[in-house]
């Protein structure tokens, strides 16, 4: 199969000469590879970077070894196990072992059930084709104590309530429709991993959760024991939304406004683990900063999104400038841009008072 060789990050990889340049992207030949998860890559081996620590990783479903590759060279206190099941990509892993001089990566093919079972790591991906649910089990079971795990979603439509029926068997969450369709997808993809882990007397505190391109990903720390658990479990929540009034509420309980989730309704990030990552020398490192400042300013717990069109379509008005809406926003209290789209913000103001600040930028235009 014709190959070319790329570089990502500090790393060498050699993959098939055909390969999708971006959205879920499919398997062209005899393995899969995607370039535009470059960003995706960048963060887990940023994370790992910053850790600076002895870890045992396994990249569960590597495909040409691209991720378990970079980590192994670009984290180099780690020691990498480059998993697929298909007998195919073994080859292309072992090359780019060996493009790179890597002592501290290993090949291996086996289901990633069976990897899991027989052996335990300090950091578990997950980086299906789709939902990662049916894998979840496993990963959680391989995951040593207080180790993390990193989950990928693909099937975003159903997430971001495209599929209301499939999210609803899949993830036995209801998902919604309308501006706060990603906040609610990530948010769904996140509650299913904490009833996962709450399984196993586990609970999980989120490292870094985001929407970007055509997926999901959720970093999660795993915390040890049944308190850790109940803790999580208590932070489940429903949401309701109305779009004739703009009302949107959490309610740990669910009632006859609150059909939506449950959904995670604790932070997405931890301020302190996003201070540490260091974007140099990534992939797309323009990117990587950009999304870390975002990151960090984003109001993460409370799941309040508002986009401008939803705005102004509901109060029959033209479109301010983005930037001057934010600074008539924070006049009245705090609200800050989101990473899930360049034209909505966040805020913890009442929809009356979103209503008041909209009317009044608009005015003074
Ligand atoms: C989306 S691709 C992974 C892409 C890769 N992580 C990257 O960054 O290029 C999904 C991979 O999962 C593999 N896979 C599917 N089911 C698996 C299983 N049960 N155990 C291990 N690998 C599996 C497929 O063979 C495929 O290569």
């Amino acid at each position: 199969m014709d190959s070319v060789r790329i570089t990502e990050g500090s790393t060498v990889l050699k993959v098939p000469a055909a390969h999708s340049a971006g959205g879920p992207g499919k398997i062209l030949g005899t393995v899969f590879f995607n370039e535009q998860m470059a960003f995706n890559r960048d963060v887990s081996v940023m994370l790992l970077r910053s850790l600076d620590r002895d870890m045992s990783v396994a990249d569960c479903m590597t495909a040409t070894g691209a991720r378990a590759v970079r980590i192994a060279n670009e984290a180099p206190k780690t020691m990498v196990a480059a998993n697929d099941i298909n007998a195919g990509a073994i080859p292309w892993i072992e090359g780019n072992i060996r493009i790179n001089g890597l002592t501290n990566c290993r090949a291996v093919r086996s289901n990633l059930h069976s990897l899991l079972a027989e052996e335990v790591f300090d950091y578990i991906d997950l980086d299906p084709f789709g939902s990662p649910v049916p894998f979840l089990h496993s990963a959680i079971q391989g995951c040593k104590r207080k180790g993390i795990l990193a989950i990928t979603a693909t099937d975003t439509a159903p997430l971001a309530g495209a599929h209301r029926a499939k999210c609803e068997r899949r993830y036995q969450s209801r998902p919604m429709r309308g501006p706060m369709c990603h906040e609610t997808g990530l948010r769904i993809l996140m509650a299913t991993v904490a009833r996962e882990l709450a399984k196993f007397d586990r609970g999980m505190t989120p490292i870094i959760s985001f929407f970007a391109d055509h997926y999901f990903r959720t970093y999660v720390r795993v915390d040890e024991g049944t308190a850790a658990a109940d803790r999580c479990l208590g932070t489940l929540g429903y949401l309701s939304y109305d779009p004739s009034t703009l009302e949107r509420s959490v309610s740990p309980e669910k009632d006859g406004s609150h059909v939506y989730g449950p959904v995670w309704t604790g932070s997405l990030f931890d301020r302190d683990a996003l201070k540490a990552l260091d974007p140099s020398g990534m992939a797309d490192e323009r990117r990587c900063r950009r999304m870390l400042d975002l990151w960090s300013c984003e109001l993460d717990s409370v799941p309040f999104l508002y986009e401008v069109s939803e705005l102004s379509s509901a109060l029959r008005t033209e479109t301010p400038r983005f930037s001057k809406l934010l600074e008539v926003m924070n006049q009245y209290g705090t609200a800050t841009p989101t990473h899930m789209s360049p034209t909505a913000f966040k805020t913890v103001l009442s929809p009356e008072e979103v209503r008041d600040a909209f009317l009044e930028t608009v005015a003074s235009h």
